[in-house]
Protein backbone atom coordinates (compact mmCIF):
# COMPACT_ATOMS: atom_id res chain seq x y z
CA UNK A 1 0.00 0.00 0.00
CA UNK A 2 1.75 3.34 -1.33
CA UNK A 3 0.77 6.80 -0.28
CA UNK A 4 0.69 9.53 -2.78
CA UNK A 5 1.35 13.27 -1.52
CA UNK A 6 0.67 16.11 -3.69
CA UNK A 7 2.80 18.86 -2.38
CA UNK A 8 0.28 21.69 -4.69
CA UNK A 9 -2.72 20.45 -1.98
CA UNK A 10 -0.87 21.01 0.94
CA UNK A 11 -0.16 24.67 -0.45
CA UNK A 12 -3.59 25.18 -1.21
CA UNK A 13 -5.49 23.44 1.60
CA UNK A 14 -2.98 23.96 4.29
CA UNK A 15 -2.98 20.09 5.27
CA UNK A 16 -0.84 17.13 4.66
CA UNK A 17 -3.53 14.87 2.24
CA UNK A 18 -2.50 11.81 0.93
CA UNK A 19 -4.06 9.58 -1.82
CA UNK A 20 -4.19 5.70 -1.42
CA UNK A 21 -5.88 3.63 -4.52
CA UNK A 22 -6.07 -0.36 -3.73
CA UNK A 23 -6.86 -2.24 -6.54
CA UNK A 24 -9.49 -5.85 -6.46
CA UNK A 25 -6.08 -8.13 -6.25
CA UNK A 26 -4.94 -6.00 -3.22
CA UNK A 27 -7.29 -8.91 -0.85
CA UNK A 28 -4.64 -7.29 2.19
CA UNK A 29 -5.88 -4.23 2.31
CA UNK A 30 -6.78 -3.45 6.06
CA UNK A 31 -8.64 -0.71 7.55
CA UNK A 32 -6.82 -0.52 10.58
CA UNK A 33 -3.14 -0.95 9.23
CA UNK A 34 -4.17 2.03 6.50
CA UNK A 35 -5.00 4.18 10.00
CA UNK A 36 -1.47 3.33 11.26
CA UNK A 37 0.34 3.85 8.12
CA UNK A 38 -1.75 7.30 7.67
CA UNK A 39 -0.40 7.71 11.33
CA UNK A 40 3.18 7.19 10.99
CA UNK A 41 3.55 9.54 7.91
CA UNK A 42 1.82 11.97 9.65
CA UNK A 43 -1.10 12.23 7.23
CA UNK A 44 -3.67 14.41 7.93
CA UNK A 45 -6.10 14.00 5.27
CA UNK A 46 -6.59 10.98 3.47
CA UNK A 47 -8.46 10.03 0.60
CA UNK A 48 -8.88 6.36 -0.24
CA UNK A 49 -10.06 4.38 -3.38
CA UNK A 50 -11.84 1.22 -3.18
CA UNK A 51 -13.18 -1.28 -5.39
CA UNK A 52 -16.69 -1.53 -4.88
CA UNK A 53 -16.48 -5.39 -4.97
CA UNK A 54 -14.70 -4.76 -1.32
CA UNK A 55 -17.76 -3.91 0.73
CA UNK A 56 -15.95 -5.48 3.35
CA UNK A 57 -13.40 -3.21 3.65
CA UNK A 58 -15.65 0.16 2.75
CA UNK A 59 -17.62 -1.07 5.95
CA UNK A 60 -14.28 -1.48 8.29
CA UNK A 61 -13.38 2.09 6.73
CA UNK A 62 -16.28 3.33 7.87
CA UNK A 63 -16.13 1.94 11.48
CA UNK A 64 -12.97 3.86 11.81
CA UNK A 65 -14.22 7.27 10.94
CA UNK A 66 -13.89 7.38 7.07
CA UNK A 67 -16.62 9.17 5.32
CA UNK A 68 -18.05 7.80 2.14
CA UNK A 69 -17.63 11.04 -0.59
CA UNK A 70 -18.24 9.79 -4.45
CA UNK A 71 -18.02 6.74 -6.72
CA UNK A 72 -15.93 6.60 -9.73
CA UNK A 73 -16.81 4.51 -12.57
CA UNK A 74 -14.21 3.83 -15.03
CA UNK A 75 -14.85 3.19 -18.40
CA UNK A 76 -12.40 1.95 -21.50
CA UNK A 77 -12.43 1.22 -25.11
CA UNK A 78 -10.25 -0.05 -28.07
CA UNK A 79 -9.18 2.34 -30.53
CA UNK A 80 -7.70 0.22 -32.90
CA UNK A 81 -11.02 -0.15 -35.33
CA UNK A 82 -12.71 2.92 -34.58
CA UNK A 83 -15.84 2.56 -36.83
CA UNK A 84 -16.77 4.94 -39.79
CA UNK A 85 -17.93 8.05 -37.48
CA UNK A 86 -20.02 11.35 -39.16
CA UNK A 87 -17.53 13.95 -39.72
CA UNK A 88 -16.78 16.16 -37.08
CA UNK A 89 -19.27 19.26 -37.49
CA UNK A 90 -16.83 21.75 -34.96
CA UNK A 91 -13.17 22.17 -35.64
CA UNK A 92 -11.09 20.66 -32.53
CA UNK A 93 -7.06 21.37 -32.49
CA UNK A 94 -4.94 21.32 -29.97
CA UNK A 95 -4.91 24.01 -27.29
CA UNK A 96 -1.86 26.89 -27.41
CA UNK A 97 -0.48 28.76 -24.97
CA UNK A 98 -2.70 31.70 -26.29
CA UNK A 99 -6.40 29.43 -25.08
CA UNK A 100 -5.06 28.90 -21.59
CA UNK A 101 -7.16 31.69 -20.21
CA UNK A 102 -10.08 30.39 -22.06
CA UNK A 103 -9.66 26.88 -21.01
CA UNK A 104 -9.08 28.47 -17.27
CA UNK A 105 -12.02 29.95 -17.46
CA UNK A 106 -14.36 26.87 -18.92
CA UNK A 107 -12.80 24.91 -15.63
CA UNK A 108 -14.00 27.46 -13.71
CA UNK A 109 -18.34 27.56 -14.90
CA UNK A 110 -17.80 23.88 -15.38
CA UNK A 111 -16.81 22.47 -12.03
CA UNK A 112 -17.79 24.92 -9.33
CA UNK A 113 -20.52 22.72 -8.14
CA UNK A 114 -18.74 19.44 -9.36
CA UNK A 115 -19.67 16.53 -7.79
CA UNK A 116 -16.32 15.09 -7.07
CA UNK A 117 -14.84 13.87 -3.90
CA UNK A 118 -13.56 17.66 -2.83
CA UNK A 119 -16.22 19.22 -3.17
CA UNK A 120 -18.05 16.54 -1.12
CA UNK A 121 -15.83 17.07 2.21
CA UNK A 122 -17.28 20.30 4.52
CA UNK A 123 -14.23 20.56 5.08
CA UNK A 124 -12.56 21.79 2.32
CA UNK A 125 -12.81 25.12 1.37
CA UNK A 126 -15.55 25.14 -1.64
CA UNK A 127 -13.50 28.10 -3.40
CA UNK A 128 -10.38 26.42 -3.31
CA UNK A 129 -11.69 23.14 -4.36
CA UNK A 130 -12.92 24.69 -7.36
CA UNK A 131 -9.63 26.78 -8.10
CA UNK A 132 -8.22 23.46 -7.90
CA UNK A 133 -9.92 22.11 -11.10
CA UNK A 134 -9.12 25.76 -12.75
CA UNK A 135 -5.41 25.43 -11.83
CA UNK A 136 -5.00 21.75 -13.33
CA UNK A 137 -7.00 22.74 -16.67
CA UNK A 138 -4.09 25.86 -17.01
CA UNK A 139 -1.40 23.40 -15.85
CA UNK A 140 -2.37 20.71 -18.48
CA UNK A 141 -1.56 23.42 -21.13
CA UNK A 142 1.86 24.10 -20.20
CA UNK A 143 2.84 21.19 -18.46
CA UNK A 144 3.63 18.20 -20.34
CA UNK A 145 4.41 15.87 -17.40
CA UNK A 146 0.76 16.46 -16.80
CA UNK A 147 -0.76 16.42 -19.94
CA UNK A 148 0.23 15.07 -22.89
CA UNK A 149 -2.52 16.32 -25.29
CA UNK A 150 -5.10 19.02 -24.77
CA UNK A 151 -8.08 19.65 -27.39
CA UNK A 152 -10.28 22.39 -27.89
CA UNK A 153 -13.30 23.12 -29.66
CA UNK A 154 -14.04 26.27 -31.54
CA UNK A 155 -16.83 27.57 -32.42
CA UNK A 156 -17.64 30.94 -34.05
CA UNK A 157 -13.76 31.53 -33.09
CA UNK A 158 -14.44 30.95 -29.54
CA UNK A 159 -13.02 27.98 -27.19
CA UNK A 160 -15.77 26.03 -26.27
CA UNK A 161 -14.37 23.56 -24.27
CA UNK A 162 -12.05 20.86 -23.78
CA UNK A 163 -10.49 18.00 -22.63
CA UNK A 164 -6.91 16.58 -21.14
CA UNK A 165 -5.46 13.71 -22.44
CA UNK A 166 -2.37 11.78 -20.90
CA UNK A 167 -0.61 8.91 -22.26
CA UNK A 168 -0.31 5.98 -19.01
CA UNK A 169 2.01 4.04 -21.02
CA UNK A 170 2.70 3.05 -24.77
CA UNK A 171 -0.51 1.28 -25.19
CA UNK A 172 -3.16 3.31 -23.15
CA UNK A 173 -4.16 6.86 -23.49
CA UNK A 174 -6.30 8.40 -20.26
CA UNK A 175 -9.00 11.66 -20.87
CA UNK A 176 -8.07 13.21 -17.56
CA UNK A 177 -10.62 16.29 -17.26
CA UNK A 178 -12.85 17.67 -19.76
CA UNK A 179 -15.74 20.09 -19.99
CA UNK A 180 -18.08 22.01 -22.59
CA UNK A 181 -19.26 25.67 -22.00
CA UNK A 182 -22.49 25.57 -20.56
CA UNK A 183 -23.02 28.33 -23.68
CA UNK A 184 -22.63 25.62 -25.59
CA UNK A 185 -23.77 22.23 -24.20
CA UNK A 186 -26.35 19.81 -25.65
CA UNK A 187 -25.72 19.96 -29.47
CA UNK A 188 -22.89 17.38 -29.10
CA UNK A 189 -19.84 18.83 -29.20
CA UNK A 190 -18.69 16.44 -26.13
CA UNK A 191 -19.47 13.68 -27.84
CA UNK A 192 -17.60 14.61 -31.31
CA UNK A 193 -13.81 15.63 -28.33
CA UNK A 194 -14.40 12.13 -26.86
CA UNK A 195 -14.20 10.99 -30.80
CA UNK A 196 -11.46 13.27 -31.37
CA UNK A 197 -9.30 11.71 -28.42
CA UNK A 198 -9.47 7.88 -29.22
CA UNK A 199 -8.06 9.18 -32.69
CA UNK A 200 -5.57 10.53 -30.72
CA UNK A 201 -5.01 7.53 -28.83
CA UNK A 202 -5.06 5.09 -31.72
CA UNK A 203 -2.77 7.62 -34.06
CA UNK A 204 -0.21 8.02 -31.43
CA UNK A 205 -0.12 3.95 -30.87
CA UNK A 206 -2.38 3.23 -27.56
CA UNK A 207 -4.41 0.68 -28.55
CA UNK A 208 -6.96 1.68 -25.71
CA UNK A 209 -8.52 4.92 -24.00
CA UNK A 210 -9.60 5.01 -20.54
CA UNK A 211 -11.89 7.85 -19.01
CA UNK A 212 -13.57 7.87 -15.19
CA UNK A 213 -16.31 9.86 -13.50
CA UNK A 214 -18.85 10.19 -11.06
CA UNK A 215 -21.65 7.32 -11.24
CA UNK A 216 -23.75 10.33 -11.19
CA UNK A 217 -22.72 12.15 -13.82
CA UNK A 218 -24.94 10.46 -16.64
CA UNK A 219 -24.20 12.63 -19.50
CA UNK A 220 -20.94 11.51 -20.09
CA UNK A 221 -21.45 7.77 -19.43
CA UNK A 222 -24.14 8.29 -22.38
CA UNK A 223 -21.46 10.07 -24.50
CA UNK A 224 -19.22 7.08 -23.36
CA UNK A 225 -21.09 4.17 -24.11
CA UNK A 226 -22.55 5.19 -27.87
CA UNK A 227 -19.02 5.46 -28.31
CA UNK A 228 -17.38 1.97 -27.50
CA UNK A 229 -16.62 2.30 -24.45
CA UNK A 230 -17.60 -0.14 -21.61
CA UNK A 231 -18.19 0.08 -17.78
CA UNK A 232 -14.84 -2.03 -16.49
CA UNK A 233 -14.24 -1.11 -12.71
CA UNK A 234 -15.21 1.18 -9.93
CA UNK A 235 -14.32 2.47 -6.79
CA UNK A 236 -15.94 4.06 -3.59
CA UNK A 237 -14.20 7.16 -2.46
CA UNK A 238 -13.77 7.75 1.60
CA UNK A 239 -11.81 10.73 3.38
CA UNK A 240 -10.77 10.20 6.62
CA UNK A 241 -9.51 13.14 8.77
CA UNK A 242 -6.70 13.10 11.53
CA UNK A 243 -6.92 16.82 13.00
C1 LIG B 1 -21.08 16.88 -19.36
C2 LIG B 1 -20.70 17.83 -20.49
C3 LIG B 1 -19.22 17.61 -20.86
C4 LIG B 1 -21.58 17.52 -21.69
O1 LIG B 1 -21.23 18.36 -22.79
P1 LIG B 1 -22.21 18.51 -24.06
O2 LIG B 1 -21.42 19.10 -25.19
O3 LIG B 1 -23.47 19.16 -23.65
O4 LIG B 1 -22.48 16.99 -24.39
P2 LIG B 1 -23.20 16.41 -25.68
O5 LIG B 1 -24.16 17.42 -26.26
O6 LIG B 1 -22.16 15.84 -26.61
O7 LIG B 1 -24.05 15.25 -25.02
C5 LIG B 1 -23.40 14.21 -24.35
C6 LIG B 1 -24.37 13.06 -24.14
O8 LIG B 1 -25.26 13.36 -23.06
C7 LIG B 1 -26.52 12.80 -23.36
N1 LIG B 1 -27.47 13.46 -22.49
C8 LIG B 1 -28.00 14.69 -22.59
N2 LIG B 1 -28.81 14.94 -21.55
C9 LIG B 1 -28.80 13.83 -20.77
C10 LIG B 1 -29.43 13.45 -19.56
N3 LIG B 1 -30.22 14.30 -18.91
N4 LIG B 1 -29.16 12.22 -19.04
C11 LIG B 1 -28.32 11.37 -19.68
N5 LIG B 1 -27.69 11.68 -20.83
C12 LIG B 1 -27.94 12.89 -21.37
C13 LIG B 1 -26.67 13.04 -24.83
O9 LIG B 1 -27.59 12.13 -25.38
C14 LIG B 1 -25.26 12.82 -25.36
O10 LIG B 1 -25.01 11.49 -25.74
P3 LIG B 1 -25.04 11.09 -27.32
O11 LIG B 1 -24.19 12.10 -28.03
O12 LIG B 1 -24.44 9.74 -27.37
O13 LIG B 1 -26.48 11.16 -27.71
C15 LIG B 1 -20.90 19.32 -20.05
O14 LIG B 1 -22.24 19.50 -19.66
C16 LIG B 1 -20.01 19.74 -18.89
O15 LIG B 1 -18.92 20.26 -19.12
N6 LIG B 1 -20.44 19.49 -17.62
C17 LIG B 1 -19.70 19.87 -16.41
C18 LIG B 1 -18.32 19.21 -16.30
C19 LIG B 1 -18.35 17.73 -16.51
O16 LIG B 1 -19.24 17.01 -16.08
N7 LIG B 1 -17.27 17.25 -17.18
C20 LIG B 1 -17.09 15.82 -17.41
C21 LIG B 1 -16.29 15.21 -16.30
S1 LIG B 1 -16.01 13.50 -16.59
Amino acid sequence: MQLRFDECEKARFGYRIARLTLDSADESADAERIVEICRTSSVEMLTVRVPTNNIALVQALEALEFRSMDCLVYYECPTEDIPAVKPSTVEIREATFGDVTAVAEIARLCFCAYSGHYHADSRLDRVKVSEAYVDWAQRSCTDRELASCVYVPIVDGIVAGFIILRQNSPTEGEGVLNAVHPNYTGVGIYGQLIVRSKQWCRDNGMKRMVISTQINNLKVQRAWSNRGFHLYKSYYTLHRWFV
